[in-house]
């Protein structure tokens, strides 16, 4: 899949697959390399960690491809936040199943969140599957491939207090060589009630941020423009020498460095170099972190900050930690401190016990926020959370359904009123690639992240142009360089 303006790698969240495309010659090894087919579901933080994974390979000399039947390695990068993301992977597996037959010498891997939470039952219940491997033991792959070989299959699913493979310098794959990816801390220490993630990435860790200033210079230096910082909750970031963020000391935490302050050093690595980050948290959100944003030019004006549902009744239900009138607040700190914000969320239709009222709340809740754009998704119950142990998975699946369509459709109302205010406005492009209707205009996006196209000119991929937008459709800006 391409990253176009139509689908950003956020909307990969829905379950849909990523192939990572072959290198250029260069980075491939000399020889007749093995081959490695790898496919990405979930997450722009499993996107970049296939890129951490393929460097690891290549470093063993493998090359990458984007055609299965050539593989010799077919790696499977799984998602397990909703169901329907591990169904999708299930039926990759059965479509992987003819490769082997017609070739029982393919090693298949499954990693990622799904190889963590179903462990070595994977081996059992998908009988194709040679290697499980979690998401702290990418380092091991060699010597799990090494067992396989030797006739073996191969698990590795501990979870590391340390891992945030900091020396790793990931293999851009699947590049418009302007924008990338730096993950800056791994796991979460919240426990939503409906999240998987806490169990399937482990505990919350930063990474040493001089690792990820170098890593910002260095693709600044090879021509990259901007660079999105990952984390499953990025405002909690917090380095204070390593190890896991619950064992950091009240006196490490008057030297440790934040969140703001690292979003500072990367910001100062080049005015050239736009700076993003995902996902933020209403309960963690400082206004800190908003003066940088206001304060850097080149840091977006754009914020990820999911709610999850808009009735404090709810929220505490799913033990997110904030009420609806502390997220509100947030939105207020946001709108006051940098006015021309765009800002996005996540919301849950149907989870336990939602009555209409609370429904109705959301929905009040999103027209007094008007958000940008939202992530929507129906309440998908996940082994071994708070919810599942605890709770009545209790709202009829087609109650679930209408709530979410109510939402969705709110939601696109909302959406479509930001754009159209874009109208008449200059923005500032930064430009990622053409559009994908035509080879005469170039897409990019405006520092709140919302898609402009325009006629190509002698503008080039990596420019910052200044649009002047004339007209948009549902989503997207159309205009002129000015
Ligand atoms: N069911 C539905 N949506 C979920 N999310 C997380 N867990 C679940 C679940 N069990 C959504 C949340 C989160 C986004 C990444 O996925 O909105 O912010
Ligand atoms: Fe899941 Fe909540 Fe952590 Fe996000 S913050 S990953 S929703 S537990």
């Amino acid at each position: 899949m391409e990253f176009n303006e139509e689908k950003t790698i956020d909307e990969t969240r829905q379950g849909e697959a990523i192939v990572l495309p072959s290198p250029s010659p260069l980075e491939r090894g000399r020889g007749e390399a093995k081959k490695l087919f790898l496919e990405s579901y979930g997450c722009a933080m499993n996107f970049s960690d296939s890129e951490i994974v393929a460097s690891i390979l290549v470093g063993q000399g493998y090359s990458t491809t984007t055609d299965e039947t050539e593989a010799d390695l077919i790696l499977i990068n799984t998602c397990a936040i909703r169901e329907n993301a591990e169904t999708r992977v299930r039926q990759r597996l059965t479509e992987f199943k003819k490769r082997k037959k017609e070739n029982p010498s393919i090693i298949v891997g499954v990693m990622g969140c799904m190889a963590e939470r179903l462990k070595a039952k994977f081996l059992e219940e998908e009988k194709i599957v040679d290697i499980v491997v979690g998401p702290d033991a990418y380092r091991d792959l060699p010597k799990l491939i090494e067992t396989v070989e030797g006739g073996q299959k191969a698990v590795n699913v501990l979870l590391s207090r340390e891992e945030t493979y900091a020396d790793i310098s990931p293999v851009r794959l699947g590049s418009n060589g302007v924008t990338a990816f730096i993950s800056i801390m791994r796991g979460c220490d919240n426990m939503c009630a409906f999240c998987v993630v806490p169990f399937t990435r482990g505990r919350e860790r930063s990474r040493d941020p001089q690792s990820i200033v170098e890593e910002a210079k260095d693709l600044f230096a090879r021509g990259y423009r901007e660079v999105t910082l990952l984390g499953q909750n990025v405002d909690s970031y917090l380095y204070a020498g390593g190890g896991l963020k619950k064992e950091i000391t009240e006196e490490q935490k008057k030297t440790a460095t934040t969140f703001a302050n690292l979003l500072e050093m990367v910001a100062l690595v080049s005015p050239e170099l736009r700076v993003r980050f995902s996902t933020s948290n209403p309960q963690d959100m400082t206004d800190d972190v908003l003066y940088a944003i206001a304060k850097h030019e080149n840091i977006c004006n754009y914020i990820h900050l999911p709610v999850q549902a808009g009735s404090t009744s709810m929220l505490t239900r799913m033990n997110r930690g904030y009420t609806r009138e502390k997220y509100l607040d947030r939105i207020a700190a946001i709108k006051r401190i940098i006015p021309d914000c765009g800002i996005s969320t996540d919301i849950i239709s149907g989870f336990c016990g939602e009555t209409e009222e609370e429904h109705q709340a959301t929905l009040s809740l999103m027209q007094e926020v008007r958000n940008d754009f939202a992530y929507m998704f129906a309440y998908s119950e996940r082994p071994k959370t708070f919810a599942e142990k605890n709770m009545k998975d209790d709202v009829p699946e087609n109650i679930k359904l209408k709530r979410l369509q109510e939402v969705i459709d709110l939601q696109l109302k909302h959406s479509a009123e930001k754009v159209k205010a874009g109208v008449g406005k200059v923005h500032k492009v930064l430009v990622e690639q053409f559009s994908k209707k035509s080879q005469e205009m170039l897409s990019g996006r405006n520092s709140q992240n919302t898609v402009v196209v325009f006629p190509k000119g002698n503008f080039k991929k990596g420019d910052f142009v200044n649009v002047l937008a004339t007209k948009c459709t549902g989503g997207t800006l159309i205009g002129e360089a000015v």
